[in-house]
């Protein structure tokens, strides 16, 4: 609001104040009284978005009743954290569960020096990206290569089914459920899309279960995502496009646009092969969230009422994808829709 206007203007009083003058003074303090009112308006809802649990950057907070810490330095990772066994592994990083001050965390070590730089473009990530969608970084130490972590006990989305089979989870195990996981995954991607560094394309997904392996399940079931190592960024300004990593990808997982698009007589080459968009990320939504989504009573169900959307998130030509946020909005109407019937059923019941 530049032209807000800024009171206390200093000058000596008038003695008698003209009727034109008190007219200008009245029409000043209705401006004023405007303008208060118009910050009201449209500054107070943009602040009462963001979230008051979040801590400032550079700190955490574990769980919601502790105080905000700041991120744990080498000294502290070497002396304070204990590590204790290993819960999973990637291409990049090696996971341990750990007790860093009788709680338990996630400590990633790098697995090779080749891959530091992913493993550095994902702490940048991380540090960058904190937020209800992200998983919550602890704290890290480039000199040793390690990056500490909230620890999820249900993992990643890979053992998703085991976890929902287990009795603890069974009931769990509902459509509602999943349509919500699949709604939080879509609220990742659509939060990648339009992150605060700019649109960043999440490159490691070039198969279903790499892709599961990069996002955790919480323990209230929602989804974040963990790893961060291959966020490029899309500039459209600039017409800077993306590929994901430098060799070829095969597969329909991945996007049309990913394949080597001159047949099998030419061989690949990666500096001739086309660079891509954030769309690449909306080809895969409807196989992630039909995975999500599972063999429960009702999945089909709900896999129906998302068919038109899926349809066009599989459209050959990435510009006719929808964004990840017409994925949301069109799940979310799904979920409120599916929920309304199944009320007013219920109720036609007792
Ligand atoms: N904070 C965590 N809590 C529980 N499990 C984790 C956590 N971080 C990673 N893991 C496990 O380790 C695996 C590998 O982690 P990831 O960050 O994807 O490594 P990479 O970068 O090498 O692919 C994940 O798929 C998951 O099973
Ligand atoms: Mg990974």
């Amino acid at each position: 609001m530049e032209t807000r206007p800024q009171g206390g203007r200093k000058g000596p009083p008038p003695r008698d104040v003209p009727p034109v003058v008190g007219l200008l003074l009245s029409m000043a303090l209705m401006n004023a009284l405007l303008y208060l009112c118009l910050d009201w308006l449209f500054i107070s809802p943009r602040r009462s978005t963001e979230d008051p649990t979040r801590c400032p950057y550079g700190h955490f907070r574990m769980g919601l009743t502790s105080n905000c810490s700041p991120w744990l330095s080498c000294e502290q990772l070497r002396t304070e954290v204990r590590q204790m066994k290993r819960v999973g592994e990637g291409a990049v990083k090696r996971v341990f569960l750990s007790e860093w001050k009788e709680r338990k965390v996630a400590l990633s070590r790098l697995t090779r020096l080749e891959v530091r730089d992913d493993f550095l473009h994902g702490l940048r990530m991380l540090k960058s990206l904190q937020s209800e969608h992200v998983v919550t970084l602890l704290g890290y130490c480039e000199d040793d290569n390690s990056i500490l972590t909230e620890y999820h006990p249900l993992g990643s989305l890979s053992s998703l089914e085991a976890t929902l089979n287990l009795s603890k989870y069974r009931s769990t195990n509902t459509w509602q459920h999943r349509l919500q996981l699949a709604l939080g995954y879509v609220a990742i991607i659509d939060f990648l899309h339009r992150s605060p560094l700019g649109t960043l394309v999440m490159c490691d997904s070039s198969d279903l279960p790499k892709t599961l392996s990069q996002y955790l399940l919480t323990a209230n079931f929602s989804i974040v995502l963990n790893d961060l190592d291959a966020l490029p960024l899309v500039n459209r300004s600039t017409g800077a496009l993306v590929k994901c990593g430098h060799r070829e990808l095969r597969g329909d997982f991945v996007a049309p646009e990913q394949l080597w698009p001159y047949g099998e007589d030419v061989p690949f080459h990666d500096d001739l092969m086309p660079a891509y968009d954030e769309k690449i990320d909306i080809w895969k939504i409807p196989d992630v969230s039909s995975f999500l989504l599972g063999h429960v009573e009702g999945s089909d169900m709900v896999r129906f009422h998302l068919f038109d959307i899926h349809k066009a998130c599989k459209s050959q030509t990435p510009a006719e994808r929808p964004t990840a946020q017409d994925v949301l909005d069109t799940y979310q109407k799904v979920l409120n829709l599916l929920r309304d019937t199944v009320t007013s059923q219920t109720r036609e019941m007792l």
